[in-house]
């Protein structure tokens, strides 16, 4: 049986230089935007309760708190690497008091919040990393913490179902990150994100689309739409039925 454990891929050299994702995944900080796009017509004139899964150093934090003024946003990650850079990037937002950062895993964040509490759930680029059981129970804890009419907006990465054209496509991004990572020398972030690459394309983690939509209907979310998809990067709506 797969373990629940909570890995934390995050914590080496790929966290604390986590900017230079930017050079090998610009589409991070586009689909990052993207759901803070998405947020800012989300049920226009209501003030909003938001949480974050993995909030990292605060890309889609910051997408959602300029989409609008009407947000309360929690946003959590169980990388204190991450979280202090979250603090530096977001500091007026906490000052405002519309942001609060809490160290936690997904999982035992949204375990911690009271049914129907929430507005919206969100992420940016989180849900790929996790073991598939653990994922599971993450999206089921969402369905149960969002209110009626809610919404989980994810910008992620999620694997294509034709599995040959996937491959075809990881191997692109890896001869790219070579030239990318090679022309500054820095084959150390190279060789880290090759190791995360083997862990997010591991059976026990890839997300493929297809399963992840039938996944998402299962647990009750409808409708699930797909709204932008370049390549793997992904930008999905599962809305929690009005009663
Ligand atoms: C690729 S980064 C994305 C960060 C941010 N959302 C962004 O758009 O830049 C993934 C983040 O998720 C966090 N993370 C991974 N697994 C997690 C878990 N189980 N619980 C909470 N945070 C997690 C990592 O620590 C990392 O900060």
């Amino acid at each position: 049986m797969q373990s629940l454990e909570v890995e934390r891929l995050f914590s080496g050299l790929i966290g604390a230089e986590y900017d230079m994702l930017k050079l090998i995944c610009p589409a991070v900080v586009e689909v990052s935007q993207k759901v803070g796009d998405t947020f800012a017509t989300w049920q226009a004139g209501t003030p909003l309760t938001v949480f974050e899964l993995g909030c990292g150093t605060g890309i889609t934090s910051l997408s959602l708190l300029r989409a609008r003024d009407d947000i309360k946003l929690t946003s959590i990650d169980n990388e204190p690497t991450m979280l202090e850079q979250a603090k530096q990037h977001l500091a007026h937002w906490i000052d405002t008091g519309q942001l609060r950062l809490i160290e936690t895993d997904a999982l035992s964040g949204l375990k911690a919040l009271p049914d129907e509490s929430v507005d919206v759930v969100a992420s940016g680029y989180v849900t790929h990393n996790f073991l598939q059981g653990y994922r599971t129970q993450v999206l089921q804890e969402i369905f149960r913490v969002l209110k009626p009419g809610g919404a989980f907006i994810n910008g992620d990465l999620y694997a294509l179902d034709d599995t040959l054209e996937h491959t075809r496509l990881i191997q692109e991004e890896v001869k790219f990150w070579f030239k990318a990572f090679g022309e500054i020398k820095r084959y150390d972030l190279l060789e880290q994100w090759i190791v995360h690459l083997f862990s997010d394309e591991s059976s026990d983690h890839i997300m493929r689309l297809e399963s992840s939509l039938v996944c998402m209907k299962e647990i009750g979310f409808s409708p699930v739409n797909v709204l932008y998809r370049e390549g793997i990067n992904s930008l999905l709506v599962a809305e929690k039925p009005k009663q």
